[in-house]
């Protein structure tokens, strides 16, 4: 396959162009012919016009690329090597939704011929690649799985608004179904990658080291969460203390914060859907979900203690929110834990403003009927910085005496401000 494909004797695609799939897409198409492919008939309409939907590229990255942005599933009858980067999010029981995974396999499954590759880039729990999505393509094509055509899985580990740890500067976990795609399937990805790839020894242990590095992430950001719940009744500063333990040679660097978006706050769901399948539960991966999840409604109840310990009214009290997108400098909103700041001072009938200067007003609105306001406005009873936009890091003490009223208050989630604020209640997690 790898020699079919620098011979261009064989085309690639890409299924789900977005935050994962369009960089891919794009990378392979400035050395290979490319077909990217997604079901959103306007977001294929904008990449034909050299924008990309998720706002993360520029105008540039589609120069000198041999790519055909296409919604027809017909056209992927032209690719022999096909990635799926389509998403897989959690439903609103905190359980897989395999859908768009499984319709993508569908519309695969009807595209591949003998010989094909099909590369899942899509983050899963272990065993979803071979159990779920391998039985819908040898359905759909008729042909059987590693005789007539090959999988292989290799996560995905960009972070949007890294502009260091990029798809191309990264070491890529590759796996395939037997040695012989393993080996095609690094060659292919070696083409675009500078720092080569790893190979997994299997699809089940590429899906896992995936997972695990998310899952670690939440588990420790959890526990910088709940340790600064207890410094709070300590009435110490968690960023100080984290300062000083910091000084360790072998202190992780975590910090106590919002988990939101569609990564760290989803992936550890997937790890935990599969243990309770082979009848294990696990405490430490929920545990730390539950104490992610419950972040935002401790911030909202902090706020309305200090409101109310200024002897102030918290029916129609006034906090601005500054900062909607679940983290600094991007524009996603996708399952941002500010939602839950909003909504939990509003059911104390506080009057929330929002600001960001990223998020999209129309799509905050239609994904959570919340209004974002092009300017805040002043005499706020409390201030809460959400999230730290550049915008806001080199903001003083004074902005925020200026935007609140007597006996303020400023809560201050990642600590930015610390030790800059000296006359304003100042909170922090
Ligand atoms: N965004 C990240 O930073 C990131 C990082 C690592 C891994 N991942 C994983 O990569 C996968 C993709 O995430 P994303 O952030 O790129 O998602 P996304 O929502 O940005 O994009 C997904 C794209 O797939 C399209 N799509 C949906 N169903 C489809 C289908 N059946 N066929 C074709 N196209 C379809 C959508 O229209 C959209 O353009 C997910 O599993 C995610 O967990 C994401």
């Amino acid at each position: 396959m790898y020699n079919k494909i620098i011979r261009e004797k064989a085309i690639i695609s890409v299924i789900g162009l977005g935050y994962v799939g369009l960089p891919i897409a794009l990378e392979f198409a400035k050395k290979i012919r490319v077909i990217g492919f997604d079901i959103s008939e306007e977001r294929v309409e904008m990449m034909k016009n050299h924008i990309d939907p998720s706002e993360e590229l520029v105008k540039e990255d589609f120069e000198n690329t041999n790519i055909l942005f296409t919604s027809n599933p017909e056209d992927l009858k032209q690719a022999q090597f096909h990635i799926v980067a389509v998403p897989t999010p959690i439903d609103e029981h905190n359980l897989p939704d395999l859908k768009p995974l499984l319709s993508a396999c569908k519309t695969v499954g009807k595209a591949i011929s003998k010989k094909d590759y099909v590369v899942f880039e899509s983050t899963v729990y272990p065993g979803c690649t071979e159990e779920d999505c391998v039985p819908v393509l040898e359905k759909e094509s008729g042909l059987k799985f590693c005789e007539d055509f090959k999988v292989g899985y290799s996560p995905e580990r960009i972070n949007p608004g890294d502009k260091v740890h990029t798809l191309t500067s990264i070491t890529k976990i590759v796996s395939g179904c037997d040695e012989e795609s393993l080996e095609n399937i690094a060659n292919v990805y070696e083409i675009i990658l500078k720092n080569g790839t790893h190979k997994a020894s299997s699809i089940k242990v590429a899906e896992a080291a995936k997972i695990i590095e998310n899952t670690q992430r939440d588990v420790n950001i959890a526990l910088m969460n709940e340790l600064s719940i207890i410094f709070n009744r300590l009435g110490i500063n968690t960023y100080e203390v984290l300062e000083a333990a910091g000084t360790k040679w072998n202190f992780l660097k975590f910090t106590p914060g919002l988990v939101g978006g569609h990564c760290i706050g989803v992936d550890p769901y997937y790890l935990v859907h599969k243990a309770k399948q082979l009848g294990y539960h696990p405490h430490i991966i929920n545990s730390g979900r539950f104490v992610n999840d419950s972040m935002g409604g401790y911030v909202a109840k902090q706020t309305v203690k200090a409101i109310a310990n200024k002897d102030k009214n918290i029916r129609n009290s006034h906090v601005l929110v500054m900062g909607f997108t679940f983290k600094e400098n991007v524009s996603d909103i996708r399952n941002t834990k500010v939602e839950t700041i909003v909504k939990e001072l509003e059911s104390y009938k506080v009057i929330v403003d929002v600001v960001d200067p990223y998020a999209s007003p129309k799509e905050v609105e239609e994904e959570y009927k919340i209004k974002i306001l092009e300017k805040c406005g002043k005499n706020y009873d409390a201030i809460i910085v959400a999230v730290n936009h550049k915008e806001y890091i080199n903001l003083d003490e004074n902005f925020f005496k200026e935007h609140l009223n007597k006996d303020g208050i400023l809560f201050d989630i990642k600590g930015i401000y610390k030790n800059k604020i000296k006359d304003i209640t100042y909170l922090s997690l």
